[in-house]
Parts: C-alpha cells; sequence; structure tokens
C-alpha cells in the first residue's frame, strides 16, 4: 500500500470578487435567511423529542437561526444501543475502508462545503473570516487527513518474529463505546473528537456544545455525505449533566474524548471512580481543559514582534482559544517601549462586525461567558494592584462584546494573573531585568496549568533557562511566536497539569488511545 502524503491544507485569503469570498457571502446570507430545525440522530434515525434549544448569534442575540432537539435519557440509552449494535459491522470494515470515507469527508469540507462549514463557523462561534478560515476549513480537514497517515502508520508496525515464532499485532478498537464532547470554540476540535476514535474502529456518543450545536449538525451531515454507516457516529445535543449522568453509568462505556473546562472534566473522573466496579473495561480518558497561558518578554526581545505577539496571542478570538495569552510578564527595561508599541496595536484593532474581511475580533460566546468577564474586569477596575490600560468596556445591548482588555498590576498573584478567564483580557506583571530567574520560578509556581507558554528573546542563554525552568508549565512552548495557532502535524497539540491529558490531538499518541492491541504467538 502507497503512503498517505500529508500536506496541511492552505489557507485562502477570501480577496474581494474571489470564488471563495462569493460562496461565503451567500453561505451567510443563507444561514441568516433560515430557521433550521436540528434532529437528535440516533443509528441514523432523526428524532425530535420537542424538547428545543436555540441556535443563536453572540454577536446579535436575538438573531436566532436554528432550533435543536435535546436528547433525554430514553434517547442516551438508544443511542448506546445503536453505537454498540453498529459497532459490530464498523470494527470489521477493512482499515483502509474507514479511513477511504474520512479523507472523503476531507475533500468535501476542503472543496464543496467550506463555503458552508466556515459561514456557520462565523455566525455560531463569532469568529472572523480568518478565524473561521484557520479552524472550520484548514484545521479541520488537517485533522482527517494526519489522522489517516497516522493510523495507517500505527497499523503497518508489527513485531519481530522468527524461524520458530510467528508474531502478529491486531489493532482493535476498544471495547464498548466512546463518549465525546465537543467545545463550542473550535469546529475543527468539535469534528475530531468523534472522528479520531470513529476511525480506529470505535463507535461514537456524540455532544456537540450547545452554543454551536447549528456547525455540529453541519459536520454531521458531512459525515453523512461522505458515507459514514449509521450508528458510527450518534449525536445527542442535549443538557451536559443530564447526558453524562447516563452515559457515564454504563457498563459498555470504554472512553471519554473531551475537550472543555477543568471542572467539567474532573467531575467526570469523579463520576467514572465512582462507577470503576461497574465497567466491563477501564475507561479512556482523554481531555484537553482549561488554561492559563503565558508569554514572557525578555530585554532582550524584538519589541515589535514580541507586541504582535501578545495581542494575536490574546485577543485574536476574543481570547477564546484555549490556547490565548492571557498573562505576561515583560522586563522592566523594554517596558515603556512594549507598552507604547502594544498600545498602538490595541488601538488599531478592528472590533465589532464579524462580516467585514478586516474585523480582527467579534463578540465572546454567551450572556455567562460575558458576565465571567465583565467581574474580572470589574475586580480589577475596583482593585488598587492593578490598572487598565487599554479597553474595558463591555456591551451585551445587542450582542456579547467586550473590549480587547489589558491590566497592569504589581502584583504577580493577582486575581487575573492566575485564574483563566477565557476572554479578551490579558494581565501583564513588569519584572525587574536581574530578577530574570526569580520570574521563571514564580511563572512555574503559579502554572497550576499547563497548556502553552512562550518566550520571545534573541538572547539563546535565556531561551535554555527558560525551557529549563518552565518543563511541566506548556504542553505546547514557542519561542518568538504567539502561544496559540498550533498546526496539526506540525505542532501536535495538548498540555498537562489541569490542562488536560496532554494526548496530543491529531498524531499517533490520540490515537493509540482508542486502540487496544491483541499480539498472537504462534510457534511453528
Ligand atoms: N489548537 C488551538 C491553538 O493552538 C487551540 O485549541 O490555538
Amino acid at each position: 500500500i502507497e503512503e498517505i502524503n500529508f500536506v496541511n491544507e492552505p489557507v485562502l485569503n477570501y480577496d474581494l470578487g474571489s470564488t471563495e469570498r462569493t460562496e461565503l457571502e451567500a453561505e451567510l446570507v443563507n444561514i441568516k435567511n433560515g430557521i433550521i430545525d436540528i434532529p437528535v440522530i440516533i443509528g441514523g434515525k432523526e428524532i425530535r423529542t420537542g424538547n428545543k434549544g436555540l441556535c443563536i448569534l453572540p454577536h446579535n442575540k436575538n438573531k436566532v437561526i436554528g432550533e435543536f432537539h435535546k436528547a433525554g435519557k430514553k434517547e442516551i440509552e438508544m443511542a448506546i444501543e445503536e453505537a454498540l449494535n453498529a459497532k459490530e459491522k464498523w470494527e470489521k470494515l477493512p482499515w483502509q475502508s474507514r479511513i477511504a470515507i474520512f479523507l472523503r469527508a476531507a475533500e468535501l469540507a476542503a472543496g464543496p462545503w467550506r463555503a458552508k462549514l466556515n459561514a456557520s463557523t462565523m455566525l455560531t462561534q463569532s469568529k472572523t473570516y480568518k478565524q473561521a478560515e484557520i479552524d472550520s476549513a484548514c484545521e479541520l480537514v488537517d485533522f482527517f487527513r494526519n489522522n489517516a497517515v497516522c493510523l495507517q502508520q500505527i497499523y503497518s508496525e508489527q513485531p519481530l518474529s522468527t524461524k520458530k515464532v510467528w508474531n502478529k499485532t491486531e489493532y482493535r478498537p476498544l471495547e464498548g463505546f466512546i463518549f465525546a464532547v465537543s467545545p463550542f470554540n473550535f469546529t475543527s476540535i468539535a469534528c475530531n473528537l468523534p472522528s479520531a476514535p470513529a476511525i480506529a474502529g470505535n463507535t461514537v456518543l456524540w455532544k456537540p456544545a450547545s452554543n454551536t450545536v447549528y456547525t455540529s449538525y453541519v459536520i454531521y451531515k458531512l459525515f453523512q455525505e461522505a458515507g459514514l454507516p449509521d450508528g458510527v457516529i450518534n449525536f445527542i445535543p442535549g443538557n451536559a449533566g443530564e447526558i453524562s449522568d447516563t452515559v457515564l453509568s454504563n457498563k459498555n462505556l470504554s472512553g471519554i474524548h473531551f475537550t472543555g473546562s477543568t471542572k467539567v472534566f474532573q467531575n467526570m473522573w469523579t463520576a467514572i471512580g465512582n462507577n470503576i466496579y461497574n465497567y466491563k473495561t477501564f475507561p479512556r480518558l482523554v481531555g484537553e481543559t482549561g488554561g492559563k497561558n503565558y508569554i514572557i518578554v525578555h530585554n532582550s526581545a524584538n519589541i515589535n514582534s514580541a507586541s504582535r505577539g501578545l495581542i494575536d496571542g490574546a485577543f485574536e478570538y476574543q481570547g477564546q482559544k484555549c490556547s490565548a495569552a492571557s498573562r505576561a510578564y515583560i522586563a522592566k527595561s523594554v517596558w515603556s517601549e512594549v507598552k507604547e508599541n502594544i498600545l498602538e496595536k490595541a488601538a488599531n484593532i478592528k472590533f465589532g462586525d464579524i462580516e467585514e474581511i478586516d474585523t480582527f475580533m467579534g463578540a465572546v460566546i454567551d450572556k455567562k461567558s460575558f458576565d465571567t468577564i465583565k467581574n474580572y474586569i470589574e475586580y480589577a477596575k475596583n482593585s488598587k494592584d492593578a490598572e487598565i490600560i487599554f479597553g474595558g468596556n463591555c456591551d451585551d445591548k445587542i450582542g456579547y462584546f467586550v473590549e480587547p482588555t489589558i491590566i497592569v498590576t504589581s502584583d504577580p498573584h493577582f486575581k487575573t494573573m492566575e485564574e483563566e478567564i477565557f476572554g479578551p483580557v490579558m494581565t501583564i506583571y513588569v519584572y525587574e531585568d536581574e530578577k530574570f530567574s526569580d520570574m521563571l520560578s514564580l511563572v512555574d509556581s503559579t502554572s497550576n496549568y499547563g497548556l502553552t507558554g512562550a518566550i520571545f528573546a534573541k538572547d539563546r542563554y535565556a531561551i535554555e533557562q527558560a525551557q529549563k525552568a518552565l518543563v511541566y508549565t506548556a504542553g505546547n512552548f514557542y519561542i518568538n511566536d504567539r502561544p496559540t495557532g498550533a498546526v496539526v502535524g506540525q505542532q501536535p497539540f495538548g498540555g498537562s497539569r489541569l490542562s488536560g491529558t496532554n494526548d496530543k490531538a491529531g498524531s499517533k499518541i490520540n490515537l493509540m488511545r482508542w486502540i487496544s492491541p491483541k499480539v498472537t504467538k504462534e510457534t511453528l
């Protein structure tokens, strides 16, 4: 069998008059002009429970584009049964045939489905053209293709044999079903969470984030169009707590593929621990959770690129990437220059209408998120240990808009330096140049999370020192770049500490979690 080659999907520009721009604009209009009805889908059957939720736009909160039916206990039990039934045929399919379905999905997503995926991502997540393109077009396609390549490599690996002993490894899926729980912030991740276990021969119950059920439904339709058999992935939007209670106590649960908050993942571990004597197999728990990601600016840094990194790292997609920079440590001798530079860049941020091509930021996802972010900003406004040097205003009259906000604090343990905010708020602490080592120890000791981090420096010794001091503070570390925007196949993504199990999305490490190898020895 020939190796499938993996090349990252090119990012399109959406220049005025280009085909991609015209198609995307048409899709935006199309989606806004309708209200679709989204069913629960179990074993390929559409079920309308009548218990409904709304699909709205974060930047235009009264605009409804869809209604979705919520799965209840009865539907979850049905979905488990259907997943187990579908698995009997799915796991026996030659792996080349499973891969073919997902490679076909990649072709569709890169071509005729690109506009629909991007338009629904823009509208349901309040993403700009650029942020949608790198997510729901490129990263989504990259996950499909890279998973196919990784799986092909895994399946071709066989143990040694001798003249007298013939050994073989079979790469079985896990016994049971997988529960995939996806976040609102990345369409690509939402798509990969059910796809990765499925391509390895598992069947899945997929609970999409309630804010972005619309986009997840588009992905589900894409799976269908690509030829995914019924029951392999079952689409169960609904109330997270209710769904989890039924799923996590089922004896056939064999794994969880999760991206979301640390707290929810911890609750799942607890529920699984409490059920541990009931399972047929130890469920595999794979999760990517919270972060409190940092940028260090050393006094040897290129000020302009460090400032670009601070602004992009903190404010692209309104600071709602799990990888977003939300705290920064800046050397005192360069602080005034950095300050001037970031204030200028922040002032140039175009904020508001995501359907204008040069907009940099849209709205945050929902009221709950808006209120949380606003409370952190208010806290900083009322504190004597902090000063807001940019932004600080929030307005939810039309949509959930929070200005890009920069806080400077004299207290390295200030609340917004240590707690995850998940919004466009960056807090800066200025350190004394000669206390670089102490600052590194401080970053390490305040990193309860360990997702991403970055250093801007030209001094190689400083870079090395930082890397040695900050070992577990980041699963993805960046030198002279912002700590966001990991590219599939190039920077496998995931964090440690409270940021998750670090099973590197879209890599062999991740795929192996959905495989239970069986080794057979035959004496000749
Ligand atoms: N993979 C994304 C990034 O690196 C975050 O989820 O920004």
